[in-house]
């Protein structure tokens, strides 16, 4: 059984073994509580790094490195994984960040990352990226168990891209097809999206749209709309990150009463927890 490190930003669901404070010109503070007790041991550290995803990130570094030193074999939790969206390069001289952080990680000693619907891999289980081994955990049906309590008659699934329809096949879930506007040069990284497009009925009919990422709600809120134009009934939002940015919660609870997201980010949208399925 490895024993257990936990950062304070995990605090919500395990208690922590580490402290992480900041010295007075921003350079943070890190120490492991007992750290001899580590010493050749298998261990699992649980440590978030989101939101504040740069200063969590150097944090992470810095403990892996400290373990790596005694010789302890680390396992990490990451429930939510920043950078992941740019695992593909478009624009000449783009930096492919997902696969840099995950070198990072494996060079400074995480043998094996566990983390939930992680936006490059399209299925649950062992992957290997960049150098980094990687166990890919989803929460997509609990997402669609705890969406039952909100409907009280049969709803279907639907999420809004081809790259999302990993976390529905298995419950019969559809897919739009998404087309997103051209780089306009000024959202670095960004592009709203254009169009949604699909192949089901939809007047009348019950719907749970689902996606890995609520992030400007851009897609989310598409998807929302066109429901709603094509006649459906009631919609449900659920996403396993919730990042919510700028004021889009506020746009997805015009639409709908029911949005809401696990707590691999902790917001007060987060109903469905991880808890049980950590390691
Ligand atoms: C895209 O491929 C993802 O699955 C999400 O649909 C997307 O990242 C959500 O971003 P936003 O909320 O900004 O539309």
């Amino acid at each position: 059984m490895p024993l257990s490190l936990v950062s304070p930003n995990f605090a919500d669901l395990i208690e922590p073994n580490i402290e992480v404070g900041k010295f007075p010109d921003g350079d943070a503070h890190v120490r492991i509580l007992d750290l001899e007790k580590y010493r050749g041991q298998e261990v699992t550290l649980y440590h978030r790094l989101y939101p504040k995803q740069n200063t969590s990130l150097v944090v992470l570094l810095l403990i892996l490195d400290t373990l790596k030193e005694i010789g302890a074999k680390v396992s990490v939790v990451i429930p939510y994984l920043p950078y992941a969206r740019q695992d593909k390069t478009k624009l000449n001289g783009e930096v492919g960040s997902a696969k840099v952080i995950c070198n990072l990680l494996a060079r400074a000693g995480c043998q094996k990352l566990y983390t939930f619907d992680c936006h490059f891999l399209n299925s649950e289980g062992d992957h290997k990226f960049g150098e980094l081994n990687i166990h890919n955990i989803s929460m997509a049906k609990a997402l669609a168990e705890k969406a039952k309590e909100f409907f009280n008659e049969p709803f279907e699934i639907v999420v809004p891209d081809v790259g999302a329809e990993y976390l529905v096949k298995d419950m019969g879930g559809k897919h739009f097809n998404k087309v997103r506007k051209e780089y306009d040069g000024n959202k670095i990284g960004y592009r709203d999206v254009e169009s949604l497009t699909c192949d089901f009925d939809i007047k009348d009919k019950n719907f749970l749209v689902l996606d890995d990422m609520i992030s400007t709600g851009s897609t989310m809120i598409t998807a929302i709309q066109k429901l709603k134009e094509c006649g459906a009934k009631k919609v449900a939002c659920g996403t396993i990150h919730g990042l919510f940015l700028f004021n889009c919660l506020y746009k997805l609870h015009k639409l709908t009463d029911h949005v809401f997201s696990t707590d691999t980010i902790p917001t007060a949208q987060s109903s469905v927890s991880i808890k049980d399925k950590l390691p």
